[in-house]
């Protein structure tokens, strides 16, 4: 393209050049200003190549030409490369400021599922609970049979179990913790079992596949009804309250309604009067002013016996509760989803 190059196209890509470099802004420009004319394939090295195809004068001519321009866009190049280095003490402070603070780090923080575990969990620590822990993949023994739930008996559907084997199942439910503790402690115990728990359920806003669950076991020679009923009230005046101040004022009650499990005899449905609406009725209590929130009962005597405990010795009581719904009705949650789908818009509120 250049083997016609006169020296009017050279004079143009002279003052172009000149142009360029006197234009650039930041160093970083002007280096590929530099680049662009000056460097290997820059334009002014093509003239230089084009040249082989001319006369030997016309060369010549241009030779000298071409020459003298480079020079004097080389000088130019360094003079405009002082200048930014004269104006910014050196040229590296134009584009690292090392007095910017540094790019905020994300740091994660404690899943509200979590913080929900671990204040029910201190709230029974305060009550003389101690905290124990059981396997998620159970054996059918500790899982039912053990909790006076036979084989072939229909009662196991309702626990919608997922079993992995014919002898093992991923836990339905903590109530396996209670023989699995008082197999190797005698009475007088208390202790809470927190832990995450699998049913095959249809997921839906209130129902999940794997959620988590509390157990709950206290037994002595005279743990009544009465002593379950003044516990469980305690713990959820200490659950909802804010602040400490709080707890002072706030009081919760429950109703126990009868209901069936095998494990426990009598057994309960626990109703927590509505701590949304104070009873008024509202879409969370679904206008009744109560809301279902646990099992219970006291522990049955086969319980115990499956277990090596007197029966004809030791009494007590034994309740499961799910954590999510807790977790849903303190912080006005509609949505069990939200707490496992790993949204940060949600989780960053907690
Ligand atoms: N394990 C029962 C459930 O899965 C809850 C429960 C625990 C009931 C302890 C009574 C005693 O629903």
């Amino acid at each position: 393209m250049f083997t016609d190059m006169d020296e009017n196209e050279l004079q143009k890509i002279r003052e172009k050049a000149a142009n360029a470099l006197n234009s650039a802004a930041d160093i970083g420009t002007l280096e590929t200003i530099i680049g662009s004319y000056l460097g290997k394939e820059g334009k002014l090295s093509l003239v230089f190549r084009s040249f082989a195809s001319l006369s030997p004068e016309t060369r010549s001519v241009m030779g000298i030409k071409a020459n003298e321009i480079k020079r004097d866009l080389t000088a130019l190049a360094e003079a405009r490369r002082q200048a930014f280095v004269a104006k910014n003490g050196d040229d590296v402070a134009d584009w690292l400021d090392v007095t910017l603070p540094a790019a905020k780090l994300e740091i994660g923080h404690i899943h509200p599922l979590t913080q929900t575990i671990d204040r029910i969990v201190g709230i029974f620590h305060g009550m003389g609970f101690e905290v124990f822990d059981g396997p998620e993949i159970e054996s059918d023994w500790y899982a039912f049979d053990a909790l006076n739930i036979p084989k072939d008996h229909p009662t196991r559907d309702t626990w919608d179990s997922l079993f992995i084997s014919d002898k093992q199942v991923l836990r339905p439910h903590t109530s396996p913790g209670q023989i699995r503790y008082m197999e190797n402690h005698q009475p007088p115990l208390r202790i809470i079992l927190p832990g995450r728990c699998f049913r095959r359920d249809a997921i839906d806003a209130s129902h999940e596949i794997n959620f988590h669950h509390i157990e709950g076991l206290m037994v002595d020679k005279d743990i009544s009804v009465a002593n379950f009923k003044a516990i469980i009230e305690e713990f959820f005046r200490q659950y909802f309250a804010d602040s400490e101040k709080d707890s002072d004022r706030m009081s919760c009650i429950v109703r126990l309604r009868p209901s069936y499990f095998p494990f426990t005899e009598p057994s309960f449905e626990v109703d927590l009067g509505c701590v949304l609406c104070g009873q008024k009725g509202c879409s969370a209590c679904k206008g009744t002013g109560w809301m279902e929130i646990m099992g219970a009962g006291m522990v049955h005597p086969n319980v115990f016996a499956n277990a090596g405990v007197d029966a004809s010795v030791w009494q007590g009581f034994a309740f499961g509760m799910g954590v999510e719904r807790l977790a849903m009705i303190r912080h006005k949650i509609n949505d069990i989803r939200l707490f496992y789908d790993g949204g940060t818009n949600f989780l960053n509120q907690f």
